[in-house]
């Protein structure tokens, strides 16, 4: 049986415009409030047009030593310059980036996961120490 997974592309943001980037404290406190945030595009802008851009990312924590994965966070991008006068000739633009705040009881793993209309599912990954 294949999985969702194997399809999911991976790589560097540094690199690659669809990567999403996860920025939070490297450690913390069980329990205290850490923000955190998931962008694509940051270091290498990914096009944001009616026809191409980033519909969503997701938020994940994979508890370290536990079989199951909380779901964190979906935050949908629903602008991307469609309008009445055509393609590309509207007013707004949702730009891929989003913010979440969470408390967490242990250490683990964040993972990020985007979808762009064209080039599907990228997934990116931060560990996170939480004593
Ligand atoms: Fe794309």
């Amino acid at each position: 049986m294949t999985k969702l997974g194997d399809y999911t592309q991976t790589a560097d943001f540094k690199n690659e415009k669809h990567a999403p980037l996860i920025e939070c404290p490297d450690s913390f406190k069980a329990g205290e409030k850490v923000t955190i945030t998931a962008s694509v595009g940051k270091e290498i802008a990914h096009p944001n047009t009616t026809e191409h851009y980033i519909s969503w990312i997701q938020l994940y924590f994979q508890p370290e030593g536990e079989k199951f994965t909380q779901h964190l966070s979906t935050n949908e991008f629903f602008a991307h310059g469609a309008s009445a006068k055509g393609a590309n000739q509207g007013s707004a633009y949702t730009e891929p980036a989003v913010t979440a705040t969470v408390t967490l009881k242990q250490s683990g793993t964040i993972h990020a996961l985007s979808y762009c209309n064209i080039h599907g599912l990228w997934e990116s990954t931060k560990e996170v120490k939480v004593g």
